[in-house]
């Protein structure tokens, strides 16, 4: 079956991991790829963020695979906003899978630490918490102003991506499920965080259920991360502390994610941004947007090509043919031609 893919390479170093990813789909073979031009060069030229009907559009596609979308001649990042979280908030993708898994000690900043340590996966909640942008300024610009960012946490939303960790566990047959919050200063919205996980907690009493505050997470995530198997956390702590998890693992260029929606049209991209001092000098890292893709596939039901990646992605680990940031000396286009030439 030949599957359907949306392509927004978006900005900066996006465009450029994406041109690996999509040479790594198309040798896969079965797949349909459309390159979608949105993100800051065609804002800039047109004013136009999402084309009216876009949501839609992406709704017709079988997945979507995105690059990156953030540029400093879009100060306020308006079309990210409405590319990104739009589509995470319009196709309601409320999972926020975000694998941590380090493939060669070597890449570790910790010392002594092997990938049977670093080997976790966070569930961030991606359609809540403060980035459904209710809020406003009151008196903006002035010594008088009042800016106010509402935290959003309902129920269906902290009980399906709780639901969704503690189901993954049982899947994967992961011992512990460790919630995040910040309950202690968080009093109202992370109150109803501590009673969904206890409540949804009860009906998996072979999965260990732990609760830890954010900022003690933050600390053992650095001191001990192997007491991890499943995170589940809320939108705004789930950002954060992946981007450690991308530094468990090398760096943020080697880390994959998927915004999903069980059964329905899901985006898949890295975790990292369009960082605009690598733009243009063929240096970043694409092997977070490659795993990326390989978790799109895995989503689809195609979990032997997805294998097929993440071996090609782990042989040109091993042999150290990679970019700099994780120890190489290889530009963005010849990391990718490691990876390409060791998928079997
Ligand atoms: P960033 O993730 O773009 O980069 C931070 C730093 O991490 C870079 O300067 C670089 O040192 C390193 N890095 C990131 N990706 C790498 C790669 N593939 N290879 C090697 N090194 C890599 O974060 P930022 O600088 O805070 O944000 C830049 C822009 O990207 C902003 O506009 C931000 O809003 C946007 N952003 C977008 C996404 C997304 O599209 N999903 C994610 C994060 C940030
Ligand atoms: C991410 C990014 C986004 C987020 C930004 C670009 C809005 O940092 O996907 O991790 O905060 O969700
Ligand atoms: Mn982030």
């Amino acid at each position: 079956m030949t599957h359907h893919i949306a392509v927004i390479p978006g900005d900066g170093i996006g465009r450029e991991v994406t041109t690996e990813a999509v040479r790594i789909l198309t040798a896969v073979g079965d797949i349909d790829l459309e390159p979608l031009p949105w993100g800051a060069d065609h804002f800039l030229a047109t004013g136009e963020t999402i084309p009216s009907g876009g949501y839609d559009t992406l709704r017709s596609f079988d997945a979507i695979f995105v690059g990156a979308l953030g540029d400093p001649r879009v100060p306020d990042n308006r079309h990210a906003r409405d590319i990104l979280l739009g589509t995470r908030f319009e196709l309601d993708l409320y999972v926020n899978y975000r694998p941590v898994r380090l493939l060669d000690a070597r890449l570790c900043p910790l010392k002594d630490r092997t990938p049977r340590d670093v080997n976790f996966v966070v569930f961030r909640e991606n359609t809540e918490g403060v980035y459904v942008g209710v809020g406003g300024r009151f008196k903006a610009g002035t010594s008088e102003e009042v800016a106010i960012q509402e935290d959003i946490n309902t129920f269906k939303g902290v009980n399906r991506i709780v639901r969704h960790a503690f189901a993954f566990a049982r899947a994967r047959g992961l011992a512990r499920v460790c919630m995040a919050d910040k309950s202690n200063a968080m009093t109202h919205a992370h109150a109803l965080w501590q009673r969904v996980f206890q409540e949804v907690g009860a009906e998996y009493p072979d999965i260990q259920a732990t609760h830890l505050y954010i900022d003690a997470l933050a600390m053992f995530l650095v001191q001990d991360p192997a007491q991890f198997d499943v995170i589940v956390t809320n939108n705004l702590f789930g950002d954060i502390i992946t981007d450690i998890g991308g530094a468990l693992q090398g760096g943020l260029g080697m880390a994959a994610s998927g915004n999903i929606h069980p059964g329905r049209t899901s985006m898949f991209e890295p975790v990292h941004g369009s960082a605009p001092p690598l733009a243009g000098k063929d240096a970043a890292n694409p092997i977070g947007a490659i795993l990326s893709a390989a978790l799109m596939l895995e989503t689809l039901g195609r979990s032997d090509d997805s294998a097929r990646i993440e071996r090609a992605v782990e042989g040109a680990v091993r042999a150290g043919e990679v970019t700099r940031d994780v120890g190489g000396t290889l530009g963005t286009r010849a990391a990718g031609a490691a990876i390409l030439r060791r998928l079997r």
